[in-house]
């Protein structure tokens, strides 16, 4: 079940939707053609399965083109009856399926639908310029009523589900999807030109079929795109497996480094989202060490002043590292790539940051960082006991660490959590274990740290 603010919603929704719905009804006699619903019935039905998946974890279906089309053949009631009906969920029946994401969808398709043919029908009625003129306002008006109710709808209830803030899902997830909302606004209107226009055998629905077939086609541009960049997301994951393998003394640090920025953040009341990005930033807080020779990296006697240069450059390697998907990073994640090893009183590199000058999550992350690394020792040093890093840790604060995280962080330490022991973390996270219990790169790296939900039913705009 749900939690009860989002079935509440979800209430509130289904009340507005089914209201709307009794207005609109003609309580008079409408006879529309059975062969016309049987046709946008289905359509409505083929483009609810065809998710044509958009970047920062988005995805879209031509749901929104066929539910313009139909607006605007359709009185408002009707268009909105037939989406809410036939838009089944494409894993209905399986597993994965809840219903009440599946009602919502449904619900907040349907109101879309409605708000936009009554805006369609108000377009039609008073922007009296020419026919053309008039459609083609009509259309981008109701595209955008459809935008504003649909994508609305989704970033309340997300914001209702994860505790993210309205301002923040809307802004990293939804903002800019306007553009694409009002550039297939046309399609939707020539789909249903071309419906009332038979050029083949008679029946419009023959360009219908193929200008949907061509749209269908499209997608794979998407699906391409957006499998490259998770493919590259799975290549810095195992970077950064390979560098923790490397040496006995790191094996599975970035691992228990996420597990405790992860927790100090959660206890920091950061947003599910956050947590999740602060804990994908642990882990590839170290990615600039691949570019760093093995030779200097594992060398288990002193380093040379240039050695030590080199390895100190690795927060600066990993942006250069991260090229590629650098616009897909956010600039907290960055921020910890570049910061990690800034110290409190100003004396770390490479920026020389102090205070709160060094961004938080960097901060947090320096923390994690260190505690892992006393813990695991390494060729030169022993390591430490669980009692003897946090006492470092706390002498340290105000020098090395930023004091109010070191209180968060004894606080937590108090609590046992799974990360204090190493031994005992390595036990739990052996390396199948581990990979099962987090979520997968795809699911946790930027393009969808962004998404709080990650099944494919997530509530999204259609
Ligand atoms: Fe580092």
């Amino acid at each position: 079940m749900p939690p009860l603010r989002v079935l509440l919603f979800l209430l509130v929704l289904l009340a507005a939707f089914a209201g709307l719905l009794y207005l609109l009804l003609p309580f008079g006699p409408y006879a529309p053609n059975p062969l016309d619903l049987v046709f946008w019935a289905a359509l409505i039905v083929i483009a609810r399965r065809a998710h044509v998946a958009l970047p920062f974890s988005a995805s879209m279906s031509h749901a929104f083109v066929v539910a313009l089309a139909a607006v605007t053949l359709f009185p408002p009631w009707l268009a909105a009856g037939l989406v809410f009906v036939f838009s089944f969920n494409r894993d209905f029946g399986r597993p994965g399926y809840t219903w009440y994401k599946d009602l919502f969808n449904r619900t907040q398709s349907g109101l879309a639908t409605s708000l936009a043919g009554l805006a369609w029908g108000w377009a039609q009625a008073h922007l009296g310029a020419h026919p053309y003129l008039q459609e083609a306002a009509g259309i981008l008006v109701a595209s955008l009523v459809y935008f504003f109710v649909n994508v609305g709808s989704v970033t309340y209830v997300i914001h209702l589900a994860s505790g993210a803030s309205l301002r923040k899902v809307w802004f990293e997830n939804y903002s800019w999807l306007w553009v694409s909302y009002l550039l297939q606004a046309p399609i939707g209107l020539l789909l249903a030109k071309a419906y009332q226009t038979p050029l083949i055998w008679g029946w419009g629905g023959f360009t219908v079929l193929f200008m949907m077939l061509l749209l269908y086609f499209s997608r794979f541009y998407w699906d391409e795109k957006v499998k490259i960049e998770a493919a590259f997301d799975d290549t810095i994951e195992v970077l950064v497996a390979a560098l923790d393998a490397k040496d006995p003394f790191t094996r599975l640090h970035s691992e228990r480094v996420a597990a405790i920025a992860g927790s100090i953040a959660k206890r920091m009341g950061f947003d599910e989202q956050d947590v999740k990005r602060i804990t994908y930033a642990a882990r590839i807080h170290d990615i600039g060490k691949v570019a760093i020779p093995d030779s200097i990296l594992l060398k288990p006697g002193k380093l040379t002043p240039e050695e030590f240069e080199l390895i100190r450059s690795h927060p600066k390697k990993g942006l250069e590292v991260l090229h590629p998907m650098r616009s897909r990073l956010p600039q907290e994640v960055q921020n910890v790539i570049v910061h990690h090893h800034e110290r409190w009183d100003g004396s770390g590199y490479p920026s020389r940051l102090r205070e709160e000058q060094i961004p938080l999550w960097a901060r947090i992350v320096a923390l994690a960082d260190a505690y892992e690394a006393m813990t695991a020792g390494r060729a030169y040093s022993p390591a430490k006991t669980p009692q003897e890093a946090l006492n470092e840790i706390i002498m340290q604060a105000g020098r090395q660490f930023d004091p109010q995280l070191v209180r968060h962080f004894e606080a937590l330490w108090l609590e046992s959590p799974i990360w204090k022991d190493r031994g005992e973390f390595l036990r739990r996270y052996t390396l199948p274990a581990h990979l099962s219990a987090w979520p997968s790169p795809s699911h946790s790296g930027p393009a969808s740290a962004t998404s709080p939900t990650s099944s494919s039913d997530r509530p999204g705009p259609s």
